[in-house]
């Protein structure tokens, strides 16, 4: 099958930042991969796309929770009170297996008709639920991983779990759901705050063990550091998790928006990534990342939207957000090519996704075919940065997972 248009390429330096840019031509793609990546004109022949076309891999989402989706836009509280008031009582729903099936497949049609194709996700603490929606996403055949989170203290009792039968239980999806697998299981302890010193450190083995990606919060806002640092004899968040085994090449670090200069060469010298929120971070109105400090101490930056903390869906708008977030702090902040990059490749890269993220020869079809309905090639400007701050979801007309249509606008439910 020949796609055609505007295509969406990339590169990328060493240290894990790059750029995206548009050139004309088409892909051709053999049952479920890229083999052929052509620059130059755009054939009249080809299958789908044209020359309005924007044709792009499929979005990647490096941060974000399904079981809250139906509860996005919960307002004006803080992180914790927030968490008590409406996140737990919402995950709670996730007892009922049959409930968490049904989620996840709403959960998982929405993150297709909006271009996400890739993921890195928290289910609950519930393991046959956490099982289900690692296997329905599988079935569907979605990029990344989902983790079954782990909590044994500061939660309501039902959320609470035994340390023992959660890390029995982690372990389990570990093998079930290996490493490098399309949809793997990741070691996800929920953050410090809920979790015992044995039960990160429990987490902290599992994931060494694994080789699995790891993913929990950090320093997302004041009042939860000073917790931590009460909890944990006022060692600082970073050590926490380090002295947890948790701190490593392979750790997705939600937010860490408060970290000091040490906390960040912590961050740098392990290879680990932080998972920046920014629709999170000022609906929460948990602080603002200052992106160009960590990008400055060459701390590796994913993007995530954080869903329901975050309010967007569509990775578009939070990668706008993000130039928005950097621009209000005022040191600079990303062009539109970065933030493109950062929501492709950069997050594949991070995520430790090789088989996506890029118009790659090799890389699986996970494709997103956008046509924009303003003149955003015509005028003697920037395309990209036209695209992502009008960007219209209407605008997707087509999106390939492994090759195959899983969503038209027609189809939408
Ligand atoms: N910190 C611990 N749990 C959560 C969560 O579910 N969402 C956000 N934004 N921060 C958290
Ligand atoms: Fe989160």
């Amino acid at each position: 099958m020949i796609v055609a248009g505007q295509l969406l390429l990339d590169e990328s330096n060493r240290d894990g930042t790059g750029m995206c840019r548009i050139e004309p031509g088409f892909i051709r793609i053999d049952d479920s991969h890229i083999v052929d990546v052509q620059v130059g004109d755009i054939p009249k022949t080809a299958e789908l796309g044209d020359a309005q076309t924007l044709v792009s891999p499929g979005m990647i989402d490096a941060h974000l929770h399904f079981p809250q989706f139906d509860m996005i836009g919960a307002h004006g509280m803080p992180l914790l009170d927030w968490l008590s008031g409406v996140t737990f009582p919402e995950e709670m729903r996730w007892a009922d297996e049959d409930y968490a099936k049904a989620m996840s497949r709403r959960v998982i049609n929405q993150l297709l008709s909006f271009g996400t194709t890739g993921i890195c996700a928290y289910a609950t603490v519930h393991h046959q639920s956490a099982r289900a929606a690692l296997q329905i996403a599988d079935e569907i055949g979605l990029r990344g991983a989902i983790g079954q989170v782990l909590m044994d203290r500061n939660a309501p009792e039902e959320l609470c779990r035994d340390r023992n039968q959660l890390l029995d239980e982690a372990a389990t999806l570990c093998d079930e759901f290996p490493a490098h697998s399309n949809m793997a299981s990741a070691v996800t302890p929920r953050f410090a705050i809920s979790c015992t010193e044995p039960l990160l450190e429990g987490a902290g083995r599992l994931a060494s063990q694994s080789g699995a990606i790891v993913q929990t919060h950090l320093a997302e806002t004041v009042n939860e550091c000073q917790v931590v640092s009460e909890l944990f004899d006022g060692r600082d968040y970073v050590d926490v998790y380090e002295s947890a085994g948790l701190l490593g090449n392979r750790s997705v670090f939600g937010h860490g928006i408060h970290l000091g200069p040490r906390d960040r060469a912590k961050l740098k010298q392990a290879g680990a990534t932080i998972a920046h929120c920014p629709t999170a971070n000022s609906f929460l109105r948990s602080g603002t990342m200052d992106r160009e400090q960590l990008t400055s101490d060459t701390v590796s930056i994913a993007i995530g939207s954080d869903i329901g903390a975050g309010y967007e869906r569509s990775m578009v708008r939070v990668a706008r957000a993000m130039i928005e977030a950097a621009a209000l702090i005022g040191n600079g902040f990303p062009d539109a090519g970065t933030a493109w990059h950062t929501i492709t490749a950069g997050n594949a890269d991070h995520l430790r996704l090789s088989d996506v993220g890029r118009l790659r020869i090799g890389h699986r079809a996970d494709i997103v075919l956008s046509r924009p309905d303003i003149p955003w090639l015509e005028r003697n400007q920037n395309p990209l940065a036209t695209l992502m701050f009008a960007w219209d979801d209407r605008w997707i007309q087509n999106v390939l997972l492994r090759g195959r249509s899983v969503y038209q606008p027609t189809s939408r439910m």
